[in-house]
């Protein structure tokens, strides 16, 4: 039987609805909040309550919602005493940072007494589960990397910083400053919620076959960090260590650039299924991270200036805009956070975002099933 053949990679194809979150290529609205007003006027915390719980918090359902956070950021002791294993299997490199957070979500599902249930009393609570334990999970794996002991392992860390401070806190042991702090809480804002992306439609998938939150929030990992989807902020920055390196040795980003466009190379960071005309998430970010770079001095101004003129040559020989993954990775970088963690990081924003839509899913669900376009043999006997 044939079927109508639709575009590769289900470009342009409106495949459900959502209240969440609108797409377009002027604007990014969070449940009727355009992110540059999210980004100057709101806080992370207020944004994922946004997401999942449905409005706009007050000061009391804003301080109900962190004290809520705070209380769920330690880890269980069988998530600890798998972090404490990995150190050999990221030195070999079987698995990466974003496995490391994946295979945990799923432990913490294993673990958790709603697991099993999908009504949105439950839903909602292992969503705020999930959110809070995310950043404890990347702070623990860091310090197992780093060789140090594990940062506020009974707590999940300092009950009066922010979820994006707490991050930073975990992962290095210091407070970040306030200006690091408003970065990183920018940067959770705008990588939040993208409606029908790859790793929320992945979500929602698994959610449409009416399997389980953690089940679904680790496919969307699995999703995320591929380098088409999330994985393009650390390959952005790999990219630019690269492009940097050129430079060191006498070359210019001008020449490392026809090089790559005569290799028809892909840019990492660059482009969109749906921003064409450019990432407004990008130019935010950009705006802060190179704030950042130059309080910090002249090296980290240096990597913004090449990162600049990358996206320019990008801008003007290719017509192909950076998204949000190319100032996060200069950013992120230039904040001292290692690369290989800059996906979950990711993870720890976007979970607000899957969840959100994994509920929405259950909450008005028919499976998700479409069909393909068969171009495979014609019939024939396997006994001729
Ligand atoms: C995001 C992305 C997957 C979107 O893919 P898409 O919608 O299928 O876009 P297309 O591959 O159809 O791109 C259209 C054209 O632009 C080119 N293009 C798109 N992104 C490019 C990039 N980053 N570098 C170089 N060329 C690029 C494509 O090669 C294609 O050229 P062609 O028509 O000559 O074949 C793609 O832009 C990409 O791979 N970007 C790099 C990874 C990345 O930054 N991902 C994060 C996304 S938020």
């Amino acid at each position: 039987m044939s079927t109508a053949v639709t575009a590769k990679g289900l470009e342009g194809v409106v495949a459900g609805e959502t209240s969440i979150c609108r797409v377009e290529q002027t604007s990014l609205i969070y449940r009727g909040y355009e992110i540059a007003d999210l980004a100057a006027n709101a806080t992370f915390e207020q944004v994922a309550f946004l997401l999942i719980e449905g409005h706009k918090p007050d000061d009391a359902e804003l301080a109900r919602f962190r004290d809520e956070l705070v209380a769920n950021r330690a880890l269980p002791t069988p998530v600890i005493e798998f972090l404490k294993t990995i150190g050999p299997m990221i030195q070999s490199g079987s698995a990466a940072p974003m496995d490391i957070i994946r295979t945990c979500v799923s432990i913490l599902g294993n673990l958790d007494p709603d697991s099993q249930h999908n009504s949105p009393d439950a839903n909602l609570r292992k969503s705020k589960r999930i959110l809070a334990k995310a950043p404890t999970i990347i702070g623990h794996m860091q310090n197992v990397i780093d060789g140090r002991d594990i940062i506020a392992p009974g707590t999940g860390g300092d009950a009066n910083l922010s979820h994006a401070a707490n991050l930073l806190y975990l992962m290095t042991g210091t407070r970040p400053s306030p200006e690091y702090e408003k970065v990183m809480d920018v940067s959770l804002i705008l990588y939040a919620e993208h409606d029908f992306n790859a790793s929320t439609f992945t979500s929602r998938v698994i959610a449409g076959t009416l399997s389980d939150m953690h089940g679904a929030v680790a496919g969307a990992i699995a999703a995320l960090k591929g380098p088409l989807h999330g994985g393009a902020n650390e390959a952005a920055m790999e990219m630019l260590k690269e492009i940097q390196a050129s430079v060191a040795a006498g070359g210019t980003v001008q020449a490392f650039m026809d090089n790559a466009f005569a290799q028809k190379r892909k840019l990492m960071g660059f482009g969109h299924r749906v921003y064409k005309q450019g990432d407004h998430r990008a130019g935010i970010l950009h705006a802060l991270g190179r704030k950042a770079a130059e309080s910090k001095g002249p090296d980290a101004v240096a990597l913004f200036e090449i990162g600049e003129e990358v996206q320019r040559i990008m801008q003007d020989q290719k017509g192909i805009f950076p998204n949000v993954d190319f100032p996060c990775g200069m950013t992120y970088f230039v904040m001292g956070i290692p690369v290989p963690q800059y996906t979950p990081i990711f993870v720890a924003s976007r979970i607000s975002g899957w969840c959100a839509h994994i509920m929405e899913q259950h909450a008005n669900n028919r499976l998700i099933r479409p069909r393909a376009s068969y171009i495979g043999q014609d019939l024939r006997q396997w006994n001729p």
